[in-house]
């Protein structure tokens, strides 16, 4: 019998939509072993709470977030607001004693992720994790696998990248994303950082120092009545790491991009070694490039992966695997561990935790003082 957990929606905007749509999709998990229901939301904005009225168990819509705090009913938050709100309602749910998925950067800086990793673990029986759903792709895991087995041999170098065309339109009007106040100096870093060091922090991979280029690119959009407001955030940001391995350094490059033109919603990873190769890349999500010597003969192959990703599901294995599942299967390694603890998971790939999410902010702090000083900057090492 799974068992039930209720769970509340902090910030009903473009993810507290998403995950409320994942979690009614939940009967498409084969056999999970915890049900989720979504009983309660909160948004200060009224009109944002409307969109929840299509979700039938729903019984707590509140514009104020301490009513779900304060609800001994509601187990589980996931919290999706601006990035200058996380400390404050991280915290709050850490006071209130509730397990909780937190968007990422986990924080507006890196001072305020630290601030929320050592509430945590002031809290010991707390379960907190950070949001990061593209490691779930198929492809995603099988390339980490294929990573992991040392079938790529001593590593050459590596390339971690999430692209968007998102703000190749100037016209687009601003939002908080695009205001350092509200998004943070991280900028795009801060947005995508996360879902690009979730796999290489996950393989050990710690880099000890980075060159970086940091762009700006557009620096007006429209404000709210069409005229012109300063948008102060990175657009852009390259990074090009310096790995230790045991066999010798690498580089790893990590790419967070806003204008990126001709990508959508681009994730890849790309890892060569002296035995092989490894490549995916979201733009073709159901194949996985295999690289090899055979016969002398430099080879690469296409490995197809199909729609099932860790935790099966009803959709038919010859089908493709997409954004909003990646939503489900990452909302079902998040319960199966909070259910069952780290040991007890039906697979291993959790969650990426609060300490990794802090390391990716030391990693991006670095990077911002790289740019500032055309400079290469070593890397405060972190425990994850
Ligand atoms: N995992 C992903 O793929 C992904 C994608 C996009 C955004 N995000 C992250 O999700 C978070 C939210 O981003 P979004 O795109 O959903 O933003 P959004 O602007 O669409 O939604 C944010 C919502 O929070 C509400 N809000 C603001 N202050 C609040 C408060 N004090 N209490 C309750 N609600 C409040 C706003 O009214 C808004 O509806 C950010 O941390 C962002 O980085 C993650």
């Amino acid at each position: 019998m799974a068992q039930g957990v209720e769970v509340g929606i902090i910030g009903g905007g473009l993810m507290g939509r998403e995950v409320a749509a994942a979690l009614a999709r939940w009967p498409a998990l084969q056999d999970h072993p915890v049900r989720p229901r979504l009983t309660a939301v909160c948004d200060t904005n009224p009109a944002a709470l409307e969109w929840f009225d299509r979700i039938d168990t729903v019984r707590l819509k509140a514009t104020d977030h301490r009513q779900l705090m304060e609800d001994d009913r509601i187990e589980v938050l996931y919290i999706a607001v601006p990035h200058h709100l996380h400390e404050e309602l991280y915290l709050g749910a850490i006071s209130a004693g509730k397990d909780f998925l937190g968007e990422k950067p986990f924080g507006i800086d890196c001072a305020a992720g630290e601030r929320i990793v050592e509430a945590l673990r002031r809290r010991p029986g707390l379960f907190a994790r950070c949001s990061s759903e593209m490691p779930y792709f198929p492809g995603a895991q099988l390339a980490h696998d294929i990573i992991r087995s040392g079938a790529v041999g001593r590593f050459v170098e590596a390339r971690s990248a999430f692209l968007h065309s998102s703000d190749l339109d100037v016209t687009k009007a601003i939002n908080w994303k695009r205001q350092a106040r509200f998004c943070g100096r991280l900028g795009v870093m801060g947005d995508l950082g996360m879902h690009v060091l979730h796999i290489p922090l996950r393989l050990g991979w710690h880099p000890a120092q980075v060159y970086a280029v940091l762009q700006d690119i557009v620096k007006e959009r429209p404000g709210p009545n069409g005229t012109p407001e300063p948008c102060d955030t990175i657009d852009n940001a390259t990074l090009v790491c310096s790995v230790e391995d045991h066999e010798g350094p690498f580089p790893l490059t990590v790419e967070t991009k806003r204008i990126a033109p001709g990508e959508t919603n681009t994730w890849v990873l790309r890892v060569v070694g002296m035995d092989g190769g490894v490549e995916f890349s979201t733009r073709n999500p159901k194949t996985v490039r295999r690289f090899a010597v055979r016969e002398g003969r430099q080879m690469w192959e296409h490995l197809e992966t199909g729609s099932q990703s860790v935790f099966p599901t009803v959709t038919g294995g010859i089908f493709e695997f997409g954004f909003s599942d990646a939503i489900l299967q990452m909302w079902a390694a998040f319960l199966d561990e909070l259910a069952h603890g780290r040991e007890g998971m039906r697979q291993d790939f959790h969650c990426a935790t609060p300490e990794e999410a802090a390391a990716t902010h030391r990693i991006f702090t670095a990077a911002l003082e790289s740019s500032a000083g055309s400079s290469v900057v070593a890397i405060e090492p972190v425990r994850v």
